[in-house]
């Protein structure tokens, strides 16, 4: 049987015993703070099994992707050492809710393994809860006594995590062992007698205090490792020799040329197996919307890529890899799981840039390593202490196995205490900062509900429940409290005649916290009138809407692949992070700008609507989010049934045109392949074009400044350049030729214009007084220039005219002008030194006497 075929068999089977197949739920749980990821088939069911929610069926079965990689069930370190243990796997379940119980959980898995997949039954081992003499009945049905094996809490006793559902479980275990001697194999860790099945009798919750509270029914909750089944249907002794896995290690031996031996402690073979696990992990994740990051499983995910990564270059693969890997996992599994095909773009670019961007930190961190292992080397110390080990970890990156990895490799180890005491005290460095004020609140949750009113309300009466400090809790209100990327409400509670200043709203369990400026005098069942800042509010609620009608038009511009990573709706502005990986560019910005104006302009009623959560997921145009906590009736906002519907808790405008007018102000990124948009709306418009106003005035009034400026700076040159000049001429003058009674000056100088030739020559003419004559020559445009000045005294004897055309016959050139003083040009510069020793001859014969 191939995998596929196994799975399908399992359904089938299921469905044959009356169960309804449903779809895994996403790997990403949504909303259930106490869990990272999705680790077991029963979490999508957890509100079942606490009686706080229902289902229109009382028995389903499906395969639900899990990941092991943190809290209660975590198989990280198990991965590639062993055979059978993955951080990403499938988990085929059937769930009775409130409906069969032990016996029918019991015979209906023996009959599946034995009777459909014909597994040999002298293999079969069964385990039941030291106590559960119940299952141990059931089983001897089918199995010998020896073969049915009680142990305590540890094994047989199933939790999801610190708290929920847990009760008593029965185990099935496989035998492989040549001789059938397993039986003192089972649950001790070998590979050779391994559990197939675990069949949960869920019977309590466990509470935050530890305590076990009994539930109203009893229900039964299994889970299947799909790829140890698969392996030893097919005969496998590993997981990864099955056909789950062998077509991604086949891509890894091609890749890296190394062909896979399976060994258990061979390293080459370890590598590959984790890579081929790791692959399988982000992808899904990436699939179901999650990111690697610095923070929770954001921050899982990255280590997972990061180890991997160092898993791929043990294989000399030192280039980007394990993105080449998408491809083969889409063949064997995008069949299943279409969401892998869907995503294929995001999740091959997320995982190549983190790729990318690790290899290149991993170079840096590893010069670190060289220097940090020299200097332990140097004082003759062994370990790596926990400064060092915390400084790779927060500047470079290197998760602590990563460090520990590298410095076992080079013979140290690493001072793990250290390393967590520096980590402990900056985890308490940033809450201090986050100073999160409602955390360390003490309030009876479960008993204290607020009813939100502040839908169609911005005021309200409502009776006080609740006071402490600063903190009241109403048993209504209209005040919204953040969620969904929407900030809180600001405003006022008038209680026993004196007003509160709301500055922040928080939900804490059911109820609603109002955190005011100062403490409030604690009176508990008295009515209280609580006000909203509506002008605020209003603002809050055009840049919501906003959000909507820019959320599609992105999508519309951009692509459908296109998904919100997070956003911030407040009075001032909205902000938007979402998946993509190029910058969005002007061009297509307007383009978004101008959808969102149009829809605006339609002046669009809004309207919220409410529906179960089926009926939503039926309707593929509703767009839903990963991380939302999402019950059974869920709350969709509409802005025209073909443009956006979106399921929202927010508060909107009644009609788009209520917004105003939309206007993206920054367009950035902010991780690898995740982009943010800021934009502003309604009275931010105003504040926007002001400010922009504002900058092109003060633009203006600069450049008008500048120019006044340069114009007085060029004077002020000019009038240097002059003054240069005059004490130039006093030279020329005091060292003239004297021809008879007249001083002939001939200079050359050094001019950037004509206009400033012949100023400078009227500027000559007075200084030089009577009986003078003055030439001056210079160069312009690669063409001799000349100017020549007479005295008034001597205008009866001779002129400028006449002397300029004289001069500049001897360049080539010509020219003329008035008797006091004219111009002349010409081409010859390389006659202008002989002109100027010959001048004062020139004027001799011109000259009459
Ligand atoms: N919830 C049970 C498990 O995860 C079936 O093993």
């Amino acid at each position: 049987m191939t995998s596929n075929e196994i799975r399908k068999s399992f359904m089938d089977f299921f469905e044959s015993k009356q169960h309804k197949i449903v779809p895994s739920a996403p790997v990403i749980p949504h909303g259930d703070p106490t869990l990272l990821f999705t680790n077991a088939g029963m979490n999508q069911f957890k509100d079942v099994f606490l009686g706080s929610g229902s289902r229109e069926y009382s028995r389903a079965a499906d395969t639900q992707k899990c990941i092991r990689v943190s809290g209660k069930h975590n198989d990280l370190e198990e991965v590639g050492v062993d055979t059978y243990h993955h951080t990403f796997f499938e988990m085929l379940g059937n769930w009775s809710f409130g409906d069969y119980y032990k016996k029918e959980a019991i015979s209906w898995a023996w009959e599946l393994i034995t009777k459909v997949w014909n597994l040999p039954t002298e293999r079969i081992h069964a385990t039941v809860y030291r106590t559960d003499d119940e299952a141990m009945e059931y089983w001897k049905e089918f199995l010998p006594s020896d073969r049915i094996h009680r142990f305590d809490e540890k094994d047989n006793f199933w939790e999801m995590g610190e708290t929920g559902p847990c009760g008593p479980c029965s185990e099935i275990h496989f035998d492989r062992t040549s001789d059938l001697s397993g039986g003192k194999l089972v649950n001790a860790g070998s590979p050779e007698v391994i559990e197939i099945w675990n069949l949960v009798f869920i019977q309590f919750n466990r509470k935050t205090d530890g305590s076990l509270e009994e539930l109203k029914s009893k229900h039964v909750d299994t889970g299947m490792g799909f790829e140890r089944i698969c392996a030893v249907i097919q005969g496998k002794n590993s997981n990864y020799d099955s056909d789950v896995f062998s077509p991604i290690i086949n891509e890894i031996s091609k890749l890296s040329g190394i062909s896979y031996n399976g060994g258990l402690t061979d390293p080459d073979s370890i590598a590959m197996r984790v890579i081929a696990d790791h692959v399988r992990t982000l992808s899904f994740a990436i699939a179901d919307g999650a990111m690697p990051g610095n923070e929770g499983r954001s921050y899982v995910l990255r280590r997972i890529l990061r180890r991997a990564c160092r898993f791929a270059r043990k294989l000399g693969m030192n280039d980007p890899v394990i993105y080449k890997l998408l491809p083969v996992l889409i063949d064997t599994m995008g069949y299943v799981f279409p969401e892998l095909q869907n995503q294929f773009n995001t999740i091959e670019r997320v995982i190549k840039a983190e790729e990318e961007s690790f290899l290149a930190t991993l170079e840096r961190g590893l010069d670190k390593t060289d220097d940090i292992f020299t200097k332990l080397k140097n004082e003759n110390k062994t370990a790596v202490d926990g400064a060092d080990a915390f400084l790779l970890y927060d500047s470079f990156g290197f998760p602590l196995d990563l460090t520990e990895l590298i410095a076992r490799e080079n013979g140290f180890s690493v001072d793990t205490e250290g390393f967590q005491e520096n980590m402990a005290a900056q985890r308490a460095r940033s809450r201090a900062a986050r100073k999160n004020i409602s955390q360390d609140v003490e309030i009876p949750i479960v008993e204290t509900k607020t009813e939100f009113v502040g839908y169609e309300n911005t005021l309200s009466e409502a009776e006080v429940i609740f006071i402490k400090d600063n903190m009241v809790v109403l048993d209504r209100t209209p005040f919204y409290a953040e969620s969904g990327g929407q900030i809180s409400d600001t405003g006022n509670l008038i209680i026993n005649g004196i007003s509160y200043e709301v500055i922040d709203v928080k939900k804490h369990g059911n109820a609603y916290l109002h955190i005011c400026s100062t403490e409030v005098e604690p009176t508990i069942g008295v009515t209280a009138l609580a006000k909203i800042d509506q002008q605020r509010r209003r603002a809050i609620m055009r840049n919501h809407s906003a959000t909507h009608l820019f959320h599609e038009a992105l999508r519309t511009v951009l692509g459908s692949h296109v998904q919100q990573a997070g956003s911030l709706v407040s009075p001032e502005y909205l902000r938007f992070d979402f998946n993509h990986f190029e910058r969005v560019s002007e061009e297509k910005i307007a383009e978004i700008e101008k959808i969102v104006n149009a829809k605006i302009m339609d002046a669009i009623n809004v309207e919220t609507r409410i529906l179960s959560i089926d009926e939503a997921r039926k309707n593929s145009k509703i767009k839903m989010f990963f991380g939302d906590k999402y019950g059974e009736i869920v709350r969709a906002v509409v802005m025209d049934e073909k443009y956006s519907l979106e399921l929202c808790g927010g508060t909107h405008v009644k009609n788009t045109s209520e917004i105003g007018f939309f206007k993206i102000i920054s367009e950035s990124s902010i991780a690898a392949g995740v982009r943010r948009v800021e934009a502003v709306s309604g009275f931010g418009i105003e504040k926007f074009i002001q400010g922009l106003h504002n900058k092109i005035t003060e633009k203006n009034d600069h450049a008008g400044t500048l120019t006044d400026k340069i114009k007085q700076l060029e004077k002020e040159i000019a009038a240097l350049k002059m003054q240069n000049l005059k004490s130039t001429m006093k030279t020329w003058i005091s060292s003239a030729a004297n021809i008879d009674d007249v001083k002939v000056i001939a200079a050359f100088a050094v001019f950037d214009s004509i206009e400033t030739m012949r100023h400078s020559a009227e500027e000559l003419r007075t200084m030089m007084g009577n009986s003078s004559i003055g030439l001056i020559s210079c160069i312009l445009n690669e063409k001799a220039q000349l100017v020549c000045v007479v005295s008034d005294d001597l205008l009866k004897r001779t002129n400028a005219g006449k002397l300029v055309g004289e001069a500049a016959k001897r360049l080539g050139g010509g020219g003329g002008g008035k008797p006091q003083l004219a111009t002349a040009g010409g081409k010859d510069i390389t006659k202008i030194d002989d002109l100027l020793k010959e001048f004062p001859q020139m004027v001799k014969l011109a000259i009459e006497h």
